[in-house]
């Protein structure tokens, strides 16, 4: 249970482009649905934003536009704060790190640090690009993670799998202004002792049981490696300069700076509302409930840096909850920036009305796993949930009501089993939907409410008030009546989720207030009195025909806007864009290359090994299917082979072959496989197996 006091923040966007559904996905919609059930419990709570306008992220894409980076954050800060709020997503407070107040709180803060002897400054070796005489912190360089083999992994950090790096840890790194080599070279930067903290934070984390399984992982497997030193300097121009005479020229690292911009956001939030003190209510209140939304990409930084930073400061609150998504990935492949393989919130409410976008996102919130959103699926889930069931409901009711009652909201008379069954759901409800509200489960949120909407239909169907209106008036009223008490319940439950069209069932009913003002705990109220006048009943989710999601899913991949061939990258958070002539790009940005091309980098997604066939047999029940286990380096695995006809078990057994390894595992049968065997067919279909031509290790890989 939070206190109440609550501070929310999201994840503070690059204004380097921009948003996509993956930022919806991941903070921003999970954010803002957590602060409108609690601010409808009644509870003080505030949700803080802003976008993040320094480092390397920023300045490459200033690079790459032609602009500096200062014009460059003012411009995407407009385009995500106006997305943002077409999205319904609202923030009491949605600043820019390059604000003043940013800058001298961050420098106070690291001079607090400095003071209390949390930085050392070491010698160290850095990357450093002759053909652009300049070093080349974080992502300026790229090259292969050291720790799981991803090719394009940054000097900061490996995309792949999480890990925290240093660009000097990488393997075959690249200048990502040039694309030639680097050189090393010294340079002084200054390191934050992260391994001072690292006991406090364990026992503290230990107190997180009750986190998230994804969180808590992630958490004890960096205690698990070990923490090291970080350093938070930088030599680039962009971004805070260090308060420090020694470090003339250096600015702080971005992410040491940009999660104080919490609190300085917090800070333009207080002077703004005129009471320049009461940022102190939450951040120096040490039993205010601090929520961050996130990614899983940031789950190193808000759960283990930041914690160690504020813990070294002293003096502010430690985060309460770090209640972190997977990724959203977009028809199947992991969301792309720099390929486009992106829905962008913009273009998105170009087409289409916040509610359902909402709604989709919340029912496939990727709370436990990366989770997929596909057109096709959302078209179904709008057309069938809130067209089909909750608009449907809400719709017919009112509609009867206007239609037969003259709209005013029959008398109950005397209830019966039905309608009090339909009653009591109403007052399960509230708790029902807020427990998981309360515990960040979105999607089960969504499931209680569909639920609900189901047993309303149903109930409606039941009753037969088009019947009911000739043959027993009495009941036909009843039944009207507790549809109306369970519209205006409907309204406040899903208002976290669709609150626009909440709203707008609020001025349907004509109710007074807004349904933003209402109270959680009076949901169930029977707030809608007999003898009431009801407003005009209108449609409140509209079908979404095949055509138009077919033209959606044609845009995907193809350059940003949809231009073909307009030579506009699409910059957005992320991965940045490299330029056209110096890396294989996607196919669909050059006219002259085939559609279906792939860039190597693509290509270097696979996975390809060799791996020894080390046992064999047949699946029960199934003539074409074989079991194996194969060995590739050290590591055993099973997967399931449609080479039953053609291979016996024991004959296998020794053999070398190709597998795709780092493909998501499948049941077949029953049987999980975890990867699968390249073969191709001969004449007759048959398919036969690839294997090297010679005595290759297993484990090799093929490339
Ligand atoms: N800009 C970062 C990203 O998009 C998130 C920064 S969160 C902050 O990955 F708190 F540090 F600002
Ligand atoms: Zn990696």
């Amino acid at each position: 249970m939070p206190t109440e006091r609550i501070l929310v923040t999201d994840a503070l966007p690059y204004a380097n482009g921009g948003l996509h559904l993956g930022h919806v996905a991941g903070s921003h919609l999970p954010g803002d649905i957590y602060v409108r059930y609690q601010r409808l419990k009644g509870r003080d709570v505030i949700h803080i934003g802003g976008t993040d306008d320094h480092g390397v992220p920023i300045t490459l894409a200033a690079e790459r536009e032609g602009i500096s980076p200062q014009e460059l954050v003012g411009k995407y800060y407009q385009s995500i704060a106006r997305s943002l709020e077409r999205a319904g997503i609202v923030f009491d407070n949605f600043s820019q790190t390059s604000r003043p107040i940013h800058h001298e709180t961050a420098r106070a803060f690291f001079t607090r640090l400095y003071e209390r002897g949390w930085f050392v400054p070491r010698e160290t070796d850095q990357l450093y690009c002759v053909k652009d005489q300049r070093f080349l912190p974080d992502r300026y360089v790229e090259g292969t993670c050291p720790h799981c083999g991803y090719p394009r992994a940054r000097g900061d950090q490996c995309e792949s799998c999480g890990t925290l790096l240093d660009a000097i840890q990488l393997i075959d790194p690249k200048c990502q202004i040039c694309f030639t080599i680097p050189e090393v070279r010294k340079t002084t930067h200054w390191y934050f002792l992260l391994t001072r903290a690292e006991q406090d934070l364990a026992a503290w984390l230990e107190t997180k049981s009750h986190w998230k399984d994804n969180v808590r992982h992630y958490c004890a497997e960096w205690l698990r490696q070990g923490l090291e030193d970080r350093p938070i300097t930088r030599d680039i121009e962009w971004g805070i300069p260090v308060p420090l005479a020694e470090a003339a020229g250096k600015v702080i690292y971005v992410w040491f700076e940009a999660l104080i911009g919490y609190i300085s956001s917090t800070k333009e939030w207080a002077a703004r509302t005129g009471q320049p003190d009461r940022w102190k209510d939450y951040w120096l209140n040490p039993d205010c409930t601090l929520v961050h939304c996130l990614g899983k990409d940031n789950i190193v930084f808000h759960a283990i840096l930041w914690p160690a930073m504020l813990m070294a400061h002293g003096d502010f609150v430690l985060p309460a909850e770090v209640p972190a998504n997977e990724f959203l990935n977009i028809e199947g492949q992991k969301l792309s920036t720099s390929r486009n393989w992106a829905i962008w919130l913009e273009e998105f409410l170009e087409e289409f009305p916040p509610d359902p976008l909402r709604y989709y996102l919340a029912a496939i919130a990727p709370e436990t796993k990366d989770t997929d959103f596909a057109w096709k699926d959302f078209q179904a889930r709008n057309n069938n949930e809130l067209a089909d069931s909750f608009g449907n409901f809400i719709n017919r009711s009112l509609t009867f009501i206007a239609r037969y009652a003259d709209g005013r909201v029959p008398p109950p008379g005397d209830l019966q089993g039905d309608d009090r069954a339909v009653l009591d759901a109403l007052v399960a409800a509230p708790d029902a939907v807020g427990a998981c509200f309360e515990s960040f489960q979105v999607r089960a949120a969504v499931r209680e409410l569909i639920r609900l909407g189901n047993q309303l239909n149903k109930y409606f169907n039941d009753q037969e008030p088009w019947r009911t209106r000739k043959t027993a008036p009495d009941r036909c009223a009843a039944t009207l009546y507790v549809c109306a008490q369970a519209v205006r319940s409907l309204a406040i439950l899903m208002a976290p989720i669709t609150p626009f069209s909440s709203e707008k069932v609020w001025t349907m009913l004509a109710l007074p207030g807004r349904v933003d003002t209402q109270r959680w705990d009076n949901a169930a109220d029977q707030g809608v009195p007999a003898g009431h006048q009801i407003g005009k009943p209108e449609i409140l989710f509209t079908k979404i025909e095949d055509a138009v999601i077919d033209a959606q899913i044609a845009k995907l991949g193809r350059p940003a806007g949809g231009k073909e061939g307009s030579g506009q990258w699409a910059v957005g958070s992320g991965t940045p864009t490299p330029p056209a002539q110096t890396v294989p790009s996607p196919a669909a940005e050059s006219p002259s290359v085939p559609p279906d091309t792939i860039s190597l980098a693509e290509f270097q997604r696979l996975d390809l090994r060799v791996a020894e066939i080390v046992a064999a047999e047949r699946v029960e029940k199934a003539d074409k299917l074989l079991r194996l286990r194969i060995r590739i380096g050290s590591e055993e695995r099973q997967i399931v082979a449609g080479i039953a006809r053609q291979y016996s078990p024991d004959r296998l057994v020794g053999t070398k072959i190709i597998v795709v390894a780092n493909l998501q595992p499948t049941t077949i049968r029953g049987i999980e496989s975890q990867g699968m065997l390249l073969a191709a067919a001969d004449e007759d279909g048959v398919p036969l197996l690839l294997r090297p031509d010679g005595d290759v290790p297993a484990g090799a890989k093929v490339k």
